[in-house]
């Protein structure tokens, strides 16, 4: 049985394709409340969900979409949900720059054209020690760097997400005033052989239905093995760069949040443990698996001291 219409759906045939959302959003729906998702891929399995183990039930799509975290809308979990209704994703453009053959600003329609659209169900672990297993849609990033030919000097990529204020309440407040959250715009990175990585995807929905503005409309990162601030979100711009980029949370707080940040249950966070996790609509707490069970990923790590380099 299929949660997903599994049919490979170009992003511009499935925007406003109401009837094909809500039939499969129903579906979806009905599964995760019946069987653990694992025996529902086996008619069909895609290509990581042998990463899922038999108690890995999916999240239901009013979680996924309610209980987030996107500062640029408030702090708390319930926030985006509200204050993210008069974000504009549509139109996008999406800028790439730096150490490129190819530099180019793309509109979102262009940028995939010729890209397909997999479903790829992957857990979403946050660093506060939950977690979620969502169904995306999305497709490699690899396949935009291979469109923008990277000099052999990119050693590492920039994400930055949108600076909309009047759109983004979060965002008014500026860094040090004294309610004063994140410094804007968010940026988050990744070396350049982890953004290659086959598992590393941009994504443009979840649940069959474009992606809503609390969860990182109109794209948005996912890279499964590594804690959920690295997925940022509502991406306007991509920077290859050879240095280390900086990212918000360790220019923030360094002492708590390196560049890394995978996901480690031997590597405590300062405050708690990360050896345990909960999964949203669930009581109890589960062991956290190494790199959030993505295990293909220790090859990237090879001779690191994962300790250090947290
Ligand atoms: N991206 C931006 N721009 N701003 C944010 O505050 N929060 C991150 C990440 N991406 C965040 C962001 C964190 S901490 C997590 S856990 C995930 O988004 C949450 O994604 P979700 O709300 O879709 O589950």
């Amino acid at each position: 049985m299929k949660i997903l219409n599994s049919e490979i759906t170009p992003y511009s045939s499935y925007i406003n394709r109401r009837k094909f959302i809500k039939n499969t959003l129903l579906t979806s729906l009905a599964i995760s409340f019946s069987k653990p998702l694992f025996s529902k891929h086996s008619e069909s399995p895609s290509t990581y969900n042998k990463f899922l183990e038999e108690n890995d039930n999916l999240n239901t799509y009013h979680e996924i979409t309610n209980y987030n975290n996107f500062y640029e809308f408030g702090t708390s979990k319930s926030d985006p949900a509200k204050y993210s209704q008069s974000f504009k994703p549509l139109p996008w453009q999406l800028a790439v720059e730096g150490l490129v053959e190819k530099p180019k600003i793309f509109d979102l329609e262009s940028l995939l054209k010729g890209i397909t659209i997999e479903d790829r169900v992957y857990r979403l672990r946050c660093v506060e020690a939950w977690s979620m297993v969502i169904p995306w849609q999305g497709f490699s990033l690899s396949k935009l760097i291979e469109k923008v030919k990277p000099l052999s000097s990119a050693k590492y990529i920039q994400f930055e997400t949108v600076y909309r204020p009047e759109e983004m309440p979060g965002q008014k407040k500026l860094f040090n005033e004294i309610r004063g959250i994140l410094p804007w715009p968010y940026v988050e990175g990744l070396r350049m052989d982890e953004a290659m990585h086959p598992l590393t995807i941009l994504s443009t929905g979840m649940y069959g239905h474009n992606l809503l503005n609390q969860n990182g409309a109109p794209l948005r990162l996912v890279v499964p093995w590594k804690y959920g601030f690295k997925s940022i979100k509502s991406i306007v711009k991509i920077r290859f760069m050879d240095k280390e980029p900086n990212t918000t949370w360790s220019d923030v707080n360094p002492y708590e949040y390196a560049f890394y940040s995978n996901v480690n249950p031997q590597v405590d966070h300062k405050r708690w443990t990360q050896a345990t996790e909960r999964r949203i609509g669930e009581f109890y707490r589960r062991p956290t698996l190494m790199f959030n069970g993505y295990e293909e990923v220790a090859e990237l790590y090879k001779g690191m001291d994962l300790k250090k380099y947290f």
